[in-house]
């Protein structure tokens, strides 16, 4: 199984991980601190902006992800780091997607 490779902008980290982890896991890995609260993808509070088509690269969100970010108004390239699972390829994050 090839990994997947995740980089955070703002942190100048890059990890490579299994397919299926999520970018708070990815981003744990690479000693990148992401905020966060309920970690079951229902407060958006570390809703993250990506570099590439989410589509590409990351699972289908499962629709408490897509209700959330719905609710939040923010862009099809955001996503919620606690319940995004990278699929295949590269991922770049470029940070928070309030900001
Ligand atoms: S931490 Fe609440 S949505 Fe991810």
């Amino acid at each position: 199984m090839d990994l997947v490779e995740v980089s955070f902008r703002e942190a100048d980290k890059t990890v490579f991980v299994q397919p299926g982890t999520t970018l708070l896991a990815a981003a744990e890995m690479a000693g990148v601190e992401l905020l966060t609260g309920c970690t079951r993808g229902m407060c958006g509070t570390d809703a993250v902006r990506l570099a590439i088509d989410p589509a590409d690269a990351l699972e289908v969100p499962e629709d408490h992800e897509r209700g959330t970010l719905a609710r939040m108004g923010v862009g099809d390239d955001c996503r919620l780091a606690c319940s995004a699972r990278v699929a295949r390829g590269r991922v770049e994050v470029l940070g928070d997607a309030l900001e």
